[in-house]
């Protein structure tokens, strides 16, 4: 079979780490993109405009997968024209890519999508896959993005949406800005400190993403991250600590509301609101996590 995997919005932070890891366990990639058709690293960037069918729909013709990591990154104010492109950037890549697997004479076996445990809302309840949805713009979003994932049937392909925790990786993502506070003695705790923070290594999103693509009893809707949530108060003293800083002044709500509006042009629900998830699908199908300790997942990551 083909070996070829294409990640859509692979440009970005978790396709670019998930690229290099199925490299290197032997499939080529080929990562659509807005910007220009190049080869980097032997990864093919093929250009599409995440909206229309065109040339690209060569690329998903027999492949092995198609991964969907398309999106405008939330990390911004929700003004009106975000909230909109947030949305329709989404659903846009889940329909073209829909319409290219079921114009295929060869449909991929697997389409894979990125979802994220922001369905859930701020809560401090623990939620499973089956836990209620929460309220607000975030959820909204992300019920619409499961709908239109799943509302067309495609015969001959398995579907897979993983809800994404925050994923702790090298060079970008969500901890990037902590690292940045801690570093600069800001690394207190953040609102109540009581939110909880779903996170899981990189590594283990990686291998959660084999398993889709390989094992084809995977199917439907996964939460995608590790066992060991804690709060905020937690992982920011972890942080301090494994970044050998001591002590750090908290910030106060009113004071984080400030900083994301004014200083970091971002949401401010994104510090302030948490959810406490439990992958209980993927453990219940026996997946091994190789990081379940936030220190030695974050030694791991910022000290090798
Ligand atoms: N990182 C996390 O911890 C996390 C957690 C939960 C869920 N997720 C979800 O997982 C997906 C990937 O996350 P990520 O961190 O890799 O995101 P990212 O770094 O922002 O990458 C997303 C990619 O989507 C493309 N894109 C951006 N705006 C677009 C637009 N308006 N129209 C079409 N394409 C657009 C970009 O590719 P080009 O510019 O090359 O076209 C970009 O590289 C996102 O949907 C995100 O919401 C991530």
């Amino acid at each position: 079979m083909n070996q070829t995997i294409v990640l859509a919005g692979g440009s970005g932070f978790l396709g670019k780490a998930l690229a290099t890891f199925l490299q290197q366990n032997g499939f080529e990639v080929v990562i659509l993109t807005r910007g220009t058709a190049h080869v980097r690293d032997h990864i093919r960037y093929v250009q599409w405009d995440g909206a229309t069918l065109g040339e690209w729909t060569k690329e998903i013709e027999g492949s092995r997968a198609v991964v969907n990591f398309t999106g405008k990154s939330v990390n911004c104010l929700y003004t009106k024209k975000n909230r909109e492109e947030i949305i329709r950037s989404r659903l846009d890549s889940v329909q073209v890519l829909t319409d290219a697997i079921l114009g295929c004479q060869k449909p991929p076996p697997v389409f894979i999508q990125a979802g994220s445990l922001a369905i859930f809302g701020d809560t401090r309840e623990i939620c499973t896959e089956e836990a209620p949805h929460g309220t607000g713009f975030s959820v909204e979003v992300c019920q619409l993005w499961e709908q239109a994932f799943f509302t067309r049937e495609l015969p001959q392909t398995r579907k897979v949406l993983l809800r994404i925790g925050f994923a702790l990786g090298k060079n970008g993502g969500a901890l990037e800005p902590l690292v940045n506070l801690a570093r600069y003695r800001l690394g207190g705790t953040v609102g109540s400190g009581n939110q909880y923070i779903s996170w899981l290594h990189i590594d283990d999103l990686n291998q959660m993403f084999l398993a889709a693509i390989e094992d084809e009893q995977l199917s439907g809707i996964f939460n995608a991250t590790g066992p060991t949530p804690v709060t905020n108060k937690e992982f920011m003293s972890t942080l301090r600590s494994v970044m050998n800083k001591g002590w750090a002044p908290p910030t106060p709500t009113p004071f984080v509301w400030i900083g994301a509006y004014l200083i970091m042009g971002t949401d401010p629900s994104l510090a302030l609101s948490g959810r406490n998830c439990l992958p209980q699908k993927l453990l219940d199908h026996g997946f091994s996590f190789a990081h379940t300790d936030l220190k030695t997942a974050l030694r791991d990551l910022l000290h090798d």
